[in-house]
């Protein structure tokens, strides 16, 4: 398996990642919401929408600037905390939960996917958006994803993902190729950030291969559930 780095292909990926993340903070949402055309509004609320109505915490892993454990917050009524490795992500979510009141309802923390600050078994749930394809060791975030998730607690994936067929494939391809790294660069300032973005999930694994992988990590009950024409992921598991 080829491993993407944002800027140089030796050192940490992490320490790569962190920076990369803090680069792009201040203009994420905007862009989020440009490329998307606002579809990930929608692609959080199908995934919330997943979870038992009982869920009394969540953790939101790679929370960034904090979007999905607002939409968390909007369709639950339950405790979220959300963790990130990138200080200029929390920043902005830390802003963003201040101006919507969500300060009892969402804590966040810096923290590391791959070494989770928590106990065994703790959280009802946990959503990770559009982080797990950026962990430096994939194995091993879900296996901490997998020790602090409560038995028969579900976990809810976003990831993008590459339409398979003409001719959406083709115009995905275009799109995601070349305009989105050229906005991307100009608006973020980070040209190599939104040319990392196709790179990154052209090199994640198929949804039948990353299914396995949450199988091999003790999930059960993995479902694999695809968004506008595919070009997002859902996954459910089970602990
Ligand atoms: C594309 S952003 C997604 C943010 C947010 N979840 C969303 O849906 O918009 C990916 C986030 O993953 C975070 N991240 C990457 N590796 C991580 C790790 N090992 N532990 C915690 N966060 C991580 C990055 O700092 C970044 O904020």
């Amino acid at each position: 398996m080829i491993d993407i780095k944002p800027y140089h292909s030796s050192g940490s990926k992490k320490k790569q990642i962190m920076q990369m993340f803090d680069n792009i903070a201040k203009s994420y949402d905007t862009l989020n919401q440009s490329m998307s055309f606002g579809m990930h509004h929608i692609w959080r609320k199908k995934a919330i929408k997943k979870l038992n109505k009982n869920t009394k915490d969540i953790l939101d892993i790679a929370t960034g600037t904090g979007d999905f454990a607002i939409t968390a917050a909007k369709y639950t009524n339950a405790q979220i905390t959300g963790i990130d490795i990138s200080k200029g992500m929390l920043k902005i979510a830390e802003n963003k939960i201040h101006n919507k009141n969500l300060k009892e309802r969402i804590s966040l923390t810096l923290a590391d996917s791959e070494n989770l600050p928590f106990d065994d078994n703790q959280f009802d749930a946990i959503t990770a958006g559009f982080g797990v394809r950026n962990f430096e060791d994939r194995e091993k975030g879900l296996k901490e994803i997998y020790r602090v998730l409560k038995k028969e607690g579900m976990l809810i994936i976003l990831e993008p993902s590459t339409p398979k067929y003409f001719p959406l494939k083709q115009m995905y391809n275009l799109y995601f190729n070349h305009i989105t790294p050229f906005i991307g660069g100009i608006i973020s300032k980070d040209k190599r950030a939104y040319s990392y973005l196709p790179e990154s999930v052209e090199a994640f694994p198929t949804s039948k291969e990353f299914i396995m992988q949450l199988a091999e990590i003790g999930f059960t009950n993995s479902q694999y559930t695809s968004l506008t024409f595919g070009s997002v992921a859902l996954y459910t598991a089970i602990k």
